[in-house]
This record gives structure tokens, sequence and C-alpha cells, in this order.
């Protein structure tokens, strides 16, 4: 693993290496073990868009490994104003050790890895969102002891967190069953990577895909970016929410997840959300443990 650019670069088993990594990562930093696996190193992190938990928890999680954390945004940097990111690479790869970029374009994400020679970290695009699917799989697995067999259900916008659950959940075992209206369909990339999977079922009936789920997944109906269609999305998307109805059908036992910021009572009901919180919050927490395995696997000295 160079990168970390989007879900569908990694195989089953860097996926499994990166959770182990992370829940040792936490338990070291839970009893005080230190763990300063990036002593001298520095991330960069551009920022396109808005952002608490992935800037903090990359921030911190650089600090915990012992290394340093620069934050850049991109409007304060000459890529704002037009620098070509097939130099803003070249050049941050003389200085820093590695890169965490969130911004619209997945091809800029990709231009970066492919112009640097430093690992390039996704932390969010329009069309992935790989360091929260990572977390994710890892809370669910808290959870539940095991990822294979389990079903995942995700109701909502075929968005950038839609597209990364498919591919994660698919290719960690689990039954896969999204509900997205017809408009609003996860990207064809995904839908074609999923096609050859026969536990892989999009529907538009939000209370298929939540039949027998043991974990629930929904996102905003309108991401970053969409801010002047959140009207007509308001629209599109009503009945895609997780509420009583929706859980009435899924397991007993079954958990809730959700990347924030949350929209309560447009994707999920506040009743809902809040009887799911610690799995909510647990699944923020852990985007600073799977995020410093990432580092940890891309940034380290390899022996
Ligand atoms: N879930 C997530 O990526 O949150 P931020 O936008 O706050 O980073
Ligand atoms: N789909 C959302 C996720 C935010 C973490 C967005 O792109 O805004």
């Amino acid at each position: 693993m160079k990168h970390l650019l989007k879900m569908m670069d990694l195989s089953t088993e860097e996926i499994y290496e990166i959770l182990n990594l992370a829940d040792q990562l936490k338990y070291e930093q839970k009893h005080g073990i230190p763990h300063n696996h990036l002593a001298g190193k520095t991330l960069g992190m551009i920022f396109q868009k808005a952002s608490t938990r992935t800037r903090v928890s990359f921030e911190t999680g650089m600090y915990q490994l012992g290394g340093n954390a620069l934050f850049l945004s991109a409007s304060e940097m000459q890529i704002g104003r037009g620098e070509p990111v097939q130099d803003t690479a070249r050049v941050l790869s003389r200085y820093i050790d590695g890169i965490m970029i969130r911004t619209y374009e997945q091809s800029e994400v990709e231009n970066l890895a492919e112009y640097g020679n430093i690992p390039i970290i996704n932390g969010l695009t329009d069309l992935s969102h790989p360091c929260q699917v990572l977390a994710d799989l890892m809370t669910i697995r808290e959870y539940k002891g095991k990822l294979d067999g389990l079903k995942m259900c995700y109701i909502g916008d075929g968005n950038n967190m839609a597209n990364s659950l498919i591919v994660g959940g698919l290719k960690v075992g689990m039954t896969v069953c999204a509900a997205c209206p017809d408009a609003y369909k996860p990207s064809a990339t995904t839908l074609e990577f999923a096609s050859r999977f026969d536990n892989f079922t999009l529907t538009t009936n939000p209370l298929e895909a939540a039949k027998d789920a043991d974990v629930l997944f929904t996102d905003v109906w309108a991401s970053m970016g969409q801010e002047q269609e959140a009207q007509i999305r308001k629209q599109a998307f009503k009945g895609y929410q997780i509420n009583d109805e929706v859980m009435a059908v899924a397991k007993p036992d079954a958990m809730v997840q959700h990347c924030l910021p949350a929209h309560r009572e447009e994707e999920i009901t506040t009743k809902v959300f809040e009887a799911h919180a610690n799995e909510i919050f647990d699944e923020a927490e852990n985007r600073l443990h799977a995020q410093k395995a990432v580092m940890v696997l891309l940034m380290g000295d390899k022996d």
C-alpha cells in the first residue's frame, strides 16, 4: 500500500491489516503506551472543504505518533490561485512526508499521487471517503466481533459515503443493500464493482434495505458543494430516513452509524440518533485510531 486514494484500491488483507493495527494503537493510546512511530515526520493537510473530525483527528493522531501536522487551507495556498496540483505535489514532496487532502474531484487526489513521491491520503472527495469507512468497519467489528456475514444497510444519497461503504462492506464479506432514489444512485464504478457480488442489492425501498440489517448507515441529503441543491434534494429524499419504522424491520440488536455531521429529522430522526449516540460517537472516535494506523503503514519506516 503506497497511498490511500479510495476503498477500491485496498485488498481485503490490507483492510484487515489497517483495522488490526488501529485496534492495537487504540489500546496503546488508552493505556498510555508510547507509540511514536512517526517521530520527526510531517503530514501536510490540504483542505478545500470544511471539516471538524478529519482535521482534528489527523492533527491529533500525528501528534500522538510523535510527528507534526500542518493545516493547509487551499484558499490560502497557491493551489487556490490556480497553481497546478502536479506542481504542488512535487514541491510538497521535497518538504514533508505525507499529504492528506480533502477536495472535490477524485482526479485531484490521484494526480497528487502520480506526481508526488510521498504517500497521499484521501480525506474525502465527491467520490469517496475511505478514512471514514475504515473507522466505520473498525466500529462495527468492535460491536459485533466480526464483519464477514453481517448485513449492512445504507439509506440515502448515492454519494461518497455510499460508494466507499458499498465497496468496503463487500470487500470484507458483508451483505450490502443500498436504498437510493433512482436519480441519486452510487457511482457507475461502484455499481460495476458491486455487480460482481451476489450479496449486493440496490433498491429504492428503504424498508427492503433495512430488513434484517445488522448495521444501518445514512448520510446527509446534500453534501458539501451541493448547498444550492438543498431544497430540491429535500423533496427527492423524503422517506429516505432512518426512523422507528425502518429500525423495526432491522435485527433487534442492529447498530446505527452516521459519519456526521447529521441533519436531524432529515436523514435520521432525533430519537434514533440519540438511541444510538454511543455507537455514532465511538465511530467518530475511531477516525483517530484508524487514521493513525493508515499513517503508520504509509509513512512509518518499513523494516
Ligand atoms: N465525517 C467527517 O469526515 O467529518 P468532518 O467533515 O467533520 O471531517
Ligand atoms: N457526504 C458528506 C460527508 C461529510 C463527511 C459530504 O461530502 O459532505
